[in-house]
């Protein structure tokens, strides 16, 4: 169905982002894999779509907060792949705290890779797309940034200003056959949320459970295929953000 489209996906060497870039390939794409430190881990995820999918894969390491490092990084894609059909901006953190308390360099560091590092990427790749005359966004924002979330007003707000910026892109690009949306996912079992099954949130999900990457992989792949669909926000959180 992606045969012979190329997927970027950041923060693809581990959780949600390897489960998105193993369905992608899956699906026929071919993979730029970014993560921020360690590459093994996302060589580890391109040996696995290679060898599951014959599809080529490569792995780059690159801070998507960084403007510069990121233009690189698009030249460096481009010269090994040609183009881009489909960006996933997965990559974010947490620096979680009481807005009372919180520290000013917590509060920037989530918003320059959370919100910022899917600036930049969007702002360096869509060079391509509009060349290609078609491309797909993905932006994975967080059910948090609907309802926001005590103890973490820096995460919220970057993962609601994604989906300010999703839509906005969305009304940029429509008429060049891009597309952008964004899925908001709920309490996923990652590294991320470690520790989290015992949080009060967690019973109060309507179907009773957290939900797995591959739930969120399901999300991007209708997304990555949707050609009917931009500018959504598409929930996938057992209902919590109903
Ligand atoms: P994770 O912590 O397991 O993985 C995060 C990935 O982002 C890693 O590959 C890491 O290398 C990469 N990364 C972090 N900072 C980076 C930077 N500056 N530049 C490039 N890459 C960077 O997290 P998880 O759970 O897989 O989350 C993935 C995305 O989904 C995040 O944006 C997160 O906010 C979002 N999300 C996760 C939820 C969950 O319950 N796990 C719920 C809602 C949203």
């Amino acid at each position: 169905m992606l045969k012979g489209k190329t997927a970027v996906v950041t923060g693809g060497s581990r959780g949600l982002g390897a489960a998105i870039a193993y369905r992608l390939a899956s699906m026929g794409a071919d993979l730029a894999v970014v993560c921020r430190s360690g590459p093994e881990a996302a060589e580890q995820v391109c040996a696995g779509c290679r060898e599951k999918y014959g599809v080529s894969a490569k792995a780059y390491q690159c801070d998507v907060a960084d403007f510069e490092a990121v233009k690189k990084l698009a030249a460096l894609i481009k010269a090994d792949f040609g183009t881009v059909h489909i960006l996933v901006n997965n990559a974010g953190i947490t620096r979680d705290g009481l807005v009372l308390t919180m520290k000013e360099e917590d509060f920037d560091r989530v918003m320059e890779v959370n919100l910022k590092g899917a600036f930049n990427m969007i702002r360096h790749m869509s060079g391509m797309f509009l060349r290609n005359r078609e491309g797909c966004i993905i932006n994975i924002s967080s059910v948090t940034g609907l309802m926001g979330n005590a103890g973490q007003c820096n995460y919220a707000a970057a993962k609601a200003g994604l989906i300010g910026l999703t839509k906005s892109v969305a009304r940029e690009f429509a008429s060049r056959g891009i597309r952008c949306n964004a899925v908001a996912p709920g309490f996923i079992a990652t590294d991320m949320t470690k520790g989290q099954e015992e949080n009060p949130l967690v019973g109060s999900i309507p179907l009773g459970r957290m939900g797995e990457a591959s739930d969120v992989a399901d999300a991007v792949a209708y997304l990555a295929t949707a050609g009917y669909v931009t500018g959504e926000v598409l929930r996938v959180d057992g209902g919590i953000g109903m």
